[in-house]
């Protein structure tokens, strides 16, 4: 079922959403963080979560809105999710800003990752305790089984999936080890 993926992909979302936090930790006790394993989180969360995750959502609060009537706290999410990309995609760019060696001042950088693990988790954790339950609370089987028509065929996840892409190797054993 379409809500369970949902459900799943967050336990995945909250995982890398952990270790960001460690790192953050880190970094306010001014001790050294490994940048790559930050930069392949924001590029599994650019990659999967844009590109399938908030798309099988807003394909079903579509779905709910179009059934169900207007919800205030659906219709705005959206709006979240482009607001969450344009986040991510700041955060993106001042990490490449790292990577390339520019110097970006340890607080600065704290200060924007503590920023982007806030608005990450609360959008998620909302859906979560807010609408995650009036979804099932709402669709009947003929609902979840017709928006996974809509959705078609489930989509392939490079992290978390059978098979574990080169480019998610060394966040993979990162997370064997940490
Ligand atoms: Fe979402
Ligand atoms: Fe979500």
């Amino acid at each position: 079922m379409l809500g369970e993926i949902i459900s799943r992909e967050h336990s995945y979302m909250v995982r890398l959403l952990v270790i960001l936090d460690q790192k953050l930790n880190r970094l306010k006790q001014e001790q050294s963080i490994n940048y790559l394993i930050v930069n392949d989180i924001v590029s599994y969360l650019q990659r999967h979560s844009e590109l399938t995750h908030h798309p099988k959502e807003d394909l079903i609060y579509g779905y709910f809105i179009e059934h169900y009537g207007h919800e205030h706290k659906i219709e705005n999410l959206a709006l979240e999710h482009k607001q969450l990309s344009e986040t991510t995609q700041e955060f993106a760019d001042l990490l490449a800003m790292v990577l390339q060696d520019t110097v970006v001042p340890n607080d600065v950088f704290a200060q924007h990752l503590s920023h982007f693990i806030h608005q990450q988790k609360k959008h998620l954790d909302f859906e979560e305790r807010e609408i995650l339950p009036i979804l099932k609370q709402n669709f009947t089987e003929q609902d979840w089984e017709a928006v996974e028509a809509l959705w078609g065929s489930e989509d392939v996840d490079p992290l978390f999936g059978q098979n574990i892409e080169k480019e998610y190797q060394r966040l993979s054993e990162f997370m064997k080890t940490d």
